[in-house]
């Protein structure tokens, strides 16, 4: 009987929300997936497209990125940084064919551990349906 794909998912968070989003769902003992390979960074706008670029050509099968709310980040626009960069992003993808849908940018703030589970219940579900990242068979041989 083949096994269920389970996919590596790659989080980057900030450091002021959705880590912590994700801290309080775990000590809230609200459950998701165990598919996510967290990365804590300061600010969402810190984010380099080619660090998302590098997870997925390591073997990653989907990239998570969560900011702060609009108008609450703590660098004043990093998280708007990140959205235009995330757009730049996802057309990469989409002419790589590698599919846009791989990489998803959410808002959520420390407060929201119960939105924190659910993105990651239905990310993982949504990157289950996509399938095993193309590249990560190719750089693995
Ligand atoms: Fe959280 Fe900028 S400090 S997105």
């Amino acid at each position: 009987m083949a096994e269920e794909f389970e996919p590596k998912i790659v989080g980057f968070f900030c450091n002021w929300c959705t880590a912590n989003a994700a801290d309080l769902a775990g000590t809230t003992r609200l459950q998701y997936p165990p598919n996510l390979r967290p990365i804590r960074m300061m600010c969402s706008g810190t984010l380099d497209p080619t660090y998302v670029l590098s997870a997925l050509l390591k073997g990653a099968d989907s990239v998570l990125i969560g900011g702060c709310q609009p108008g609450d980040c703590h660098y004043v626009n990093g998280n708007y940084k990140a959205r235009r960069r995330v757009a730049v992003l996802n057309t990469i993808l989409k002419t790589f064919e590698l599919g846009a849908d791989r990489v998803w940018l959410r808002w959520i703030a420390a407060s929201e551990g119960p939105k924190f589970a659910k993105t990651m219940n239905e990310f993982t579900e949504h990157t289950k349906k996509l399938g095993k990242n193309p590249l990560s068979d190719y750089w693995n041989v």
